[in-house]
């Protein structure tokens, strides 16, 4: 996903620009650029392609004190990563920044004949658009911007500054996230708050089709048809430590080894553990309407997906009567899906801003469905659209791999579905282990994690040249197995699969040889012993087995073991910490980038 900032006061704005972007950086990208404007009509305009350093040493020996500018970082979709498709844009007198796709820009650039296109970009497309209204200053050039939006399909953030103008940006969102930092006599731009952290704590939200000319002192905000729309400050929870590593090593590291934590704050105020029940005041849904419920859609796509579907056990294990569908949000919104009185979708997503996973929301909604978000970043997209929903409020997950909202994601789903079973009558000698499981949880994966760390970072060491690797699982292990294959593949670019062992049979079973290693999760219960026999099928093709299991009588000659003293109902949340930490310690161990692995963004705003 790309990144947006902009900065207009009395400060230098290469400095605010530059820090900004490194702030952004987690999103992932493969090019940046920046734009400042001089009192005297000048305009300079740096890109590079690859890392914030490079765009650095061109700084260095470009270095100006102006105190108007927009910066971005691009995560590549029209046109391969390069200086040239490097953000900003220029047409005329106008630089622009830009987030999302603009789907008719082949036809706008038809009709664009006097501009001399020197990128593949769609990006370019629209600020040449916007020049052929500005007209090199003829008319207002939030008016332009406006005019310009009109005729363009698709999403976007974007800033607009002019060389004729410099004191202003126009700003403007649809689909893109767009936040705007109200500072003393300074005022920011981001595409989301950690870039305004350390520098105000007072923020609006720009809103789906608003428009906003930005000084140093105003912020002025309408709509698309000119409506004025009064600008909400709000204040910007997260604190400036929660986007440092902190004396880790990487953000994934530290996110990994904060989920008691993490964890502990998506429960706070919500367990009550005197008498066995919890409660969630954010989805607002009364006890009638959580009675009727017959039929739970959950959304969500990568690691939010694996959380509803792991979820999904658990809710059909303890509330009986209604149905569970966990769905993959940009294969859901394309289907016909015939969707029952009663329902209620519940919609993942960490950061909030997943296009697929905005699409499928919307989709639901105009079936009249009840949306309730199951979401992290605060003021977020989804947060604001759906009908309600609970935070699971784990602070700023960084790295591209999403490992602390997962944790949260599912226990958060499955404290609805206890409200769900509370209000439908189920009974408490059923429901008080989960909720006192849950109540304990942040502790045993403190315990877990202190207890595990040394051996798998061994292990991951032993098993890091391999190039293939299988996930096995049965019920709650299984979307267990699925998460951890997803963690490995996503940082290490080691090629993991997972599959429910019940599966190994019917094809999997040949993959077996020499080129991987398997990773089995055996937790115990009543699958346990059917799982022993899955990976004595395994060890009798000579696979190289490394088993996770929390029953102290497993004893088959695997190659690797990784046991757990603590933890039931849940255990699988714990062996997924293990999985964590096996990918974490294998893509050191290769020496990739792990919180910003190739190709990949941390959230995904493009469909
Ligand atoms: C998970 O490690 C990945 N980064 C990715 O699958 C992510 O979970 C997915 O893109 C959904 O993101 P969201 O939770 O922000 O919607």
């Amino acid at each position: 996903m790309c990144g947006i900032v902009g900065y207009i006061g009395g400060k230098n704005a290469q400095d605010f620009l530059i820090s900004g972007l490194k702030r952004l950086e987690y999103r992932g990208y493969d090019s940046a650029g920046i734009v400042t404007l001089s009192e005297d009509g000048s305009a300079t305009l740096l890109r590079a392609k690859g890392k914030i350093s490079n765009l650095e040493e061109k700084l260095a020996k470009n270095k100006r004190d102006d105190k108007v500018g927009i910066g971005h970082t691009r995560w590549a979709t029209h046109g391969e990563p390069s200086e040239k498709n490097a953000h900003p844009h220029q047409a005329g007198e106008i630089y622009l920044v830009h987030n999302g796709i603009i789907e008719n820009y082949k036809e706008l650039k038809q009709q664009l004949k006097e501009h001399e296109f020197k990128s593949e970009t769609d990006s370019e497309v629209l600020a040449a658009l916007i020049n052929s209204f500005y007209k090199d200053g003829k008319h207002p050039l939030i008016n332009a911007v406006v005019q310009a939006l009109k005729l363009a399909k698709g999403t976007y953030g974007i800033a607009v500054v002019s060389k004729l103008s410099p004191d202003e940006i126009v700003v403007a969102r649809s689909g893109s996230p767009l936040v705007i930092g109200v500072g003393h006599g300074e005022t920011m731009i981001a595409s989301d708050a950690s870039a305004l952290l350390g520098h105000t704590k007072q923020a609006i939200y720009l809103n789906d089709g608003e428009v906003a000319m930005i000084k140093k002192d105003s912020v002025e905000i309408k709509t698309l048809n000119a409506e004025p729309v009064s600008a909400k400050v709000e204040e910007i929870e997260t604190n400036l430590s929660a986007i440092q590593k902190g004396g880790y090593d990487h953000f994934l590291l530290k996110e990994i080894m904060e989920q008691p934590d993490s964890l502990t704050e998506t429960l706070r105020g919500r367990v009550n553990i005197e008498d066995g029940t919890v409660r969630l005041g954010g989805p607002g849904l009364s006890e009638g309407q959580l009675r009727k419920i017959k039929h739970l859609i959950i959304v969500g796509c990568g690691t939010a997906y694996h959380a509803g579907l792991l979820a999904s056990y658990y809710i059909e294990k303890f509330t009986p009567e209604i149905t569970v569908e966990p769905v993959i949000a940009s294969e859901y919104r394309y289907r016909q899906s015939y969707i029952p009185e009663d329902s209620v979708a519940l919609i993942v997503s960490q950061s909030g801003e997943t296009a697929d996973t905005l699409a499928c929301l919307r989709e639901i909604k105009k079936q009249g469905v009840t949306t309730i978000g199951i979401v992290n970043a605060i003021g977020s997209t989804i947060a604001r659209e759906v009908d309600g929903g609970t935070y699971v409020h784990v602070g700023p997950e960084i790295s591209v791999a999403s490992t602390k909202a997962f944790t949260s994601q599912v226990i958060a789903m499955v404290m609805f579905g206890l409200t769900i079973a509370q209000a439908k009558g189920v009974r408490s000698s059923i429901l008080k282990p989960y909720v006192n499981e849950i109540y304990n949880l942040p502790k045993m994966i403190h315990e877990t994690l202190e207890s595990v760390q040394d051996a798998i970072k061994n292990i991951a060491n032993k098993y890091a040249n391999y190039e293939h690797g299988i996930y096995l699982g049965r019920d709650t292990a299984y979307p267990t197995a699925m998460e951890g294959a997803l963690k490995l593949k996503e940082i290490s670019y080691v090629d993991a699969n997972a599959y429910a062992f019940g599966e190994l049979k019917h094809g999997p079973l040949a993959l077996i040889d020499d080129r991987f290693f398997e990773l089995a999760l055996l937790p115990k219960g009543e699958l346990y012993d059917k799982a022993v026999s899955n990976v004595q099928e395994v060890l009798a093709r000579g696979g190289h087995v490394i088993a996770v299991t929390n029953e102290e009588k497993f004893d088959l000659p695997v190659d690797d073991i990784i046991r757990l003293n603590t933890g039931d109902i849940f255990a699988p949340i714990l062996m997924n910490l293990v999985s964590q930490l096996f990918a974490y310690y294998v893509t050191v161990a290769k020496g990739y980038d792990v919180d910003q692995p190739r190709n990949l963004a941390k959230s995904v705003t493009v469909e």
